[in-house]
């Protein structure tokens, strides 16, 4: 059996100011990788990468929007100037919309951000990343969907449904074009999470007790769980592992 190991890799996490993929960019660090921090909020990705400074990991920090190609590219060239070219990318970076709008009542400025954040962002992230893995013949890809992108937001509105949608045909695309190069692109596809978006979304106890009697396995996933997942899809152990979509939700997606 094959040992996660990510000893000296080059991480890029987006969206790690916090929930999920502040944690995906602890436990990289923790498992050895120099791990890039990106998030819109400048001030949430300081603090991770101080998170992980603390913890004793490698760290740059970059307040950029996935979504803004020139931002991107400059962050992925910083990082390719520090440490060599990224190797391993996790999409995480995606906003949302309002809960429970319906879609006649959806601004179509809610669609564009929805869609600028999720869909265009993993696709200019990937863009930019892509030559340094080709020339490598080498590199992991994970995007973000949902159990939205599985079936159908059950809170959020079409905007988010649609968006994590597309990003499993965008990883669908992206594996068979580059599996020639050695690179794999996976999707996770998390269920509801117990991290501050389901907090701000839907609050309160009670609340957060009915989701989780809707879930097989009885609980709302922990950040770790998803992060789990995310270290698999990139370790050697999935070597043979591409184009896929890892469920995550304990069994609230059957698919
Ligand atoms: N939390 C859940 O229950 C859940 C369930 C399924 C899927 N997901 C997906 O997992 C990922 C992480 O979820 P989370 O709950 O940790 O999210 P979150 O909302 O807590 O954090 C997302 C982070 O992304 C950043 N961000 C948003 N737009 C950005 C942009 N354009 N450029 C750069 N950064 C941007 C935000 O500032 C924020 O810090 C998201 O893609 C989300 O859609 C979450």
């Amino acid at each position: 059996m094959t040992q996660m190991s990510f000893d000296g890799q080059v991480v890029l996490v987006t969206g790690a100011g916090r929930g999920i993929a502040r944690e995906v960019a602890l436990q990289f660090a923790a498992l050895g990788a120099r791990v890039a921090v990106c998030d819109l909020s400048a001030e949430r990705a300081a603090d991770t990468a101080a998170a992980v400074e603390r913890a004793g990991g490698t760290t740059l920090c970059f307040g950029a929007d996935v979504g803004n190609e020139a931002a991107v590219m400059d962050m992925v060239g910083a990082i390719a100037s520090q440490w060599g070219p990224v190797e391993n990318l996790i999409n995480a970076a995606g906003s949302y919309g309002a809960a429970f709008r319906p879609t006649h009542e959806t601004p179509v400025e809610e669609w564009d951000a929805v869609f600028g954040s999720n869909v265009r962002g993993s696709f200019i992230c990937a863009k930019a990343v892509l030559p340094g893995m080709m020339e490598a013949r080498r590199g992991r890809i994970v995007n973000f969907s949902s159990n939205a992108g599985r079936s159908v937001s059950p809170l959020l509105g079409c905007s988010y449904t649609a968006a994590k949608t597309a990003i499993i045909g965008l990883t669908r695309h992206l594996s068979r074009e580059y599996a020639g190069y050695g690179i794999r692109v996976n999707t996770i596809a998390p269920g509801p999470v117990n991290a501050e978006r389901v907090a701000d979304l839907i609050g309160g106890e009670q609340a957060v007790r009915d989701l989780a009697a809707q879930i097989p396995l009885g609980r709302l996933a922990e950040p770790a769980d998803i992060v789990e997942g995310v270290l698999f899809l990139c370790a050697d152990a999935s070597r043979f592992v591409t184009g896929t979509i890892l469920d995550v939700s304990g069994g609230y997606v059957l698919a």
